[in-house]
């Protein structure tokens, strides 16, 4: 009999949006005729541009002819998708060289695969609430050496370190992952500096970055001094150009990040991505990375604020009926996400439910998130216009 990784009995049973799949799924097979909308995970509902779709259209065509046919890629990704992404860093005043940057087919896979680089007794510092996928994937490989930062709404949901707790591993989600918060440069100088005192990486997730309409709000670590030789930066195309479905994400691991093993040899975290990646990753398809091209010229970025600036709209239809009733919440505006106070003291799961039975409509309970997650509820400004709006009036009438 094999010995299996008894890790994942330490796991909740199934993963947070597949638990609420699959209470959706029950609850349309008892109720066919009634029209549920989803605001639950955050998934896209614009079609990808038109300047992407002709760039997928042409990785297409060039596997049709022997002179262009393409079979494996180079497992880091395709140069001119490094250079494209390097030159998006630059126009956001961020120097990133197109070496610390690795393709991938999305930043979900990245943000759990990343544990393979980093050892088992670990301190690991992970945000309440935020993305299961952070704890979920160290819990897999048998860390449990968490300790959780309380993001609540005493601090608007942005810890800030505390000094006299150790870390070697620190997880940052700004603009946040549930809860719409972000950090201003001070705040991540903060983090800069306690990861570079304690020796530690941060490893940031900047899914949400093409969300930030405020200039002055840092859109990558890297736009704070110092980061380079303590942060790994994961970044996305599935919010910033409605890649869900398309799959293309990327990881910066910057060529300052060397720490010494413990023989005294030094080792280079990109140097060790390289070869994880090598090993186990075969590349992204050529015909999604030519898409993801497009997304960095000029057109395509225009055509993605686009798209944004629909999602931010709907973002703000959700936010005026939680401003009618009363309810208090946190983001929605540099973030697809609006996070609120669950009405009338439910928790977060009894809200879902009531939320599905009562109107029909799906989001996230706060406490998939975590801990202090458990009175508070995610609602996802991805929808359709229509349904976003019925959706609102129908929570409208509901209290
Ligand atoms: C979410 O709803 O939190 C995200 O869409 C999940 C993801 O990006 O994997």
């Amino acid at each position: 009999m094999p010995k299996l990784n008894e890790n994942y009995l330490n796991l909740k049973e199934s993963y947070l949006f597949s638990e609420i799949a699959h209470r959706v799924s029950e609850y349309t097979k008892a109720n066919p005729d009634k029209k549920v909308i989803r605001l639950g995970i955050g998934d896209v509902t614009r079609p990808l541009s038109e300047n992407v779709i002709a760039a997928l259209h042409e990785g297409v065509d060039a596997m049709a002819s022997s002179d262009t046919f393409k079979g494996y890629g180079p497992e880091q990704g395709y140069e001119f998708l490094r250079n494209a992404i390097s030159e998006y860093y630059k126009k956001n005043g961020v120097d990133v060289e197109p070496k610390a940057i690795f393709i991938s087919d999305g930043a979900k896979s990245d943000t759990g695969n990343i544990t393979d680089i980093f050892g088992n007794d670990n301190v690991i510092m992970i945000p309440d609430p935020v993305y299961p996928v952070y704890v979920d994937s160290n819990i897999m490989c048998g860390r449990n050496n968490i300790v959780y930062i309380s993001a609540t709404a005493d601090n608007n949901f942005l810890p800030m370190p505390d000094r006299s707790v150790h870390a070697d591993l620190i997880y940052i989600c700004s603009p946040n992952n549930p809860t719409g918060a972000i950090y201003n440069h001070e705040q991540l100088k903060e983090w800069v500096d306690y990861a570079l005192e304690n020796e530690a990486v941060i490893l940031f997730d900047s899914a949400y970055e093409a969300f930030i309409s405020d200039p002055s709000l840092p859109r990558s670590i890297y736009a704070i001094e110092g980061a380079k030789k303590c942060a790994i930066e994961f970044c996305s195309l599935s919010k910033t150009a409605g890649f869900t479905g398309t799959r293309c994400g990327y990881t910066v691991v910057p060529t300052e990040l060397v720490f010494k093993a413990s023989n005294g040899k030094e080792m280079s975290l990109n140097a060790m991505w390289n070869r994880r990646q090598s090993t186990k990753f075969n590349g992204t398809s050529y015909i999604v990375q030519n898409g993801a091209a497009a997304v960095f010229t000029d057109e395509g970025m225009a055509q993605c604020q686009e798209n944004i600036k629909f999602y931010q709209e709907n973002a703000k239809i959700i936010a005026s009926v939680l401003d009618k009733k009363g309810i208090r919440y946190f983001g929605g505006v540099h973030s697809p996400y609006i996070w609120f106070e669950c009405p009338n003291g439910m928790d977060s799961w009894t809200f879902f439910d009531y939320l599905l039975n009562n109107a029909q409509v799906v989001g996230t309970p706060g406490a998939g998130f975590g801990e202090n997650g458990k009175n508070f509820f995610r609602l996802t400004a991805f929808g359709g216009r229509e349904n976003t709006i019925e959706a609102m009036e129908r929570f409208d009438k509901l209290f």
